[in-house]
């Protein structure tokens, strides 16, 4: 995982907008999220995120056969994220696509990487959730700009005969509440002109009331339909990762679930809502606490924009990898280097 060393804590916040800590922790759980610096974008933190998870998982970039970043926060229009990932990795057999499903883009991703291992078509794939969220909030709306942070975290997927593994993947979609959180401007519908900047349409904007009824629901509702079709009852999962975008949506899903408070991860208090990079930084640091080993049954659940769930149930087989030699950082050129004025 990867994440700026700029933290801008609630405090911090009370000096941009009309907040208080106060409203923040209470409404969110959030404390302090992190904010990428000048030099990083979303490029720069993925790709240290996969250098780390090439390297945990010992995979020469040569080996790398597809790269699948999970973005809504691309550094350009196009090129791919990961067309940029695979020049800086020297990963030269590797395919490259983005996807932006939002905040269910690592689930998403994790999804389509499993079917295209489980159908024999690929052995090893790089799989990163990566965002820089602070370059599309609105810093002038306080019901927006409190909730976001910018991460990456990465995995390496690999064919294995041992079991396990991926158990179920489920995706869903309900466009119809597509409109409840959007980045209107900049694409083809609405293109940049100086009406559409002056207009705010190059910010995220969202209907939080309607979003947090979604997302209470979906939460519930996927990791019962989840664990349902992987076929493991809901107690035998030993560790539940959810999406972390407000506590308070966490503590409902934990209370429907009825199942204990401590087989719940959350950091959204450290790092606030990073859609795609959510996922992965809550597992790599949940396997850096030692809250999974081999066995573990895991359940990951994401919601968000689209409007849009998904839940994969995971038996982890792997050794558990130890971090503890990586996160070397990157070197000057990769930080600057690629990165085109
Ligand atoms: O990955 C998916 C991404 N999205 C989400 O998960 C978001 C889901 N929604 C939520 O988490 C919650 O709806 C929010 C945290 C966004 C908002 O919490 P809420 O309890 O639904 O508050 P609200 O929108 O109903 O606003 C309550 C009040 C309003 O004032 P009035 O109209 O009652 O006078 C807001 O203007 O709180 C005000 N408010 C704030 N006050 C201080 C909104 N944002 C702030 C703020 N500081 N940052």
């Amino acid at each position: 995982m990867s994440l700026p060393d700029q933290v801008r804590t609630n405090q911090d916040l009370e000096s941009i907008v009309d907040t208080t800590d106060e409203w923040i922790r209470s409404r969110t759980g959030i404390r302090e999220r992190r904010i990428a610096s000048e030099d990083e974008s979303t490029y720069t933190l993925a790709l240290e995120a996969s250098k780390q998870a090439l390297e945990t998982a010992k995979l020469s970039p040569e080996d790398v056969e597809m790269i699948i970043v999970a973005t809504l926060t691309p550094d350009f229009g196009f090129p791919a994220v990961s067309n940029l990932l695979q020049d800086a990795l020297d990963a030269s057999d590797a395919a490259a696509v983005d996807i932006n499903s939002a905040c269910t883009g690592f689930l998403s991703g994790l999804a389509l990487a499993d079917g295209l291992i489980v159908s024999g078509h690929l052995d090893n794939v790089l799989l990163v959730g990566a965002e820089t969220m602070s370059r599309v909030v609105d810093w002038s709306d306080r019901a927006t700009c409190v909730l976001f942070g910018d991460a990456a975290g990465a995995a390496v997927l690999q064919k294995s005969d041992s079991g396990g593994g991926i158990l179920k993947s489920v995706l869903g979609s309900d466009g119809s509440g597509a409109m409840s959180l959007y980045l209107r401007g900049g694409g083809s519908r609405y293109q940049a002109n100086a009406h559409t900047i002056a207009n705010g349409d190059h910010f995220l904007k969202m209907d939080g009331r309607e979003v947090y009824r979604f997302a209470v629901k979906a939460m519930v509702d996927c990791t019962i339909d989840t664990a349902r079709r992987a076929g493991v009852p809901l107690d035998e999962f030993d560790l539940f990762i959810p999406h972390q975008a407000n506590i308070r949506i966490i503590n409902s899903a934990i209370r429907e679930l009825d199942v204990p408070e401590s087989k719940f991860f959350v950091n959204v208090d450290r790092y606030g809502n990073t859609s795609a990079a959510s996922i992965p930084v809550a597992l790599c640091e949940a396997i850096d606490e030692g809250r999974i080993e081999p066995g573990s049954k895991v359940m990951m659940v994401a919601f968000g924009a689209g409007l849009a769930w998904a839940g994969t149930a995971l038996e982890w087989t792997a050794p558990v990898p130890d971090r503890g030699v990586v996160g070397a950082g990157l070197s000057a050129r990769e930080r600057l280097g690629v990165l085109p004025s």
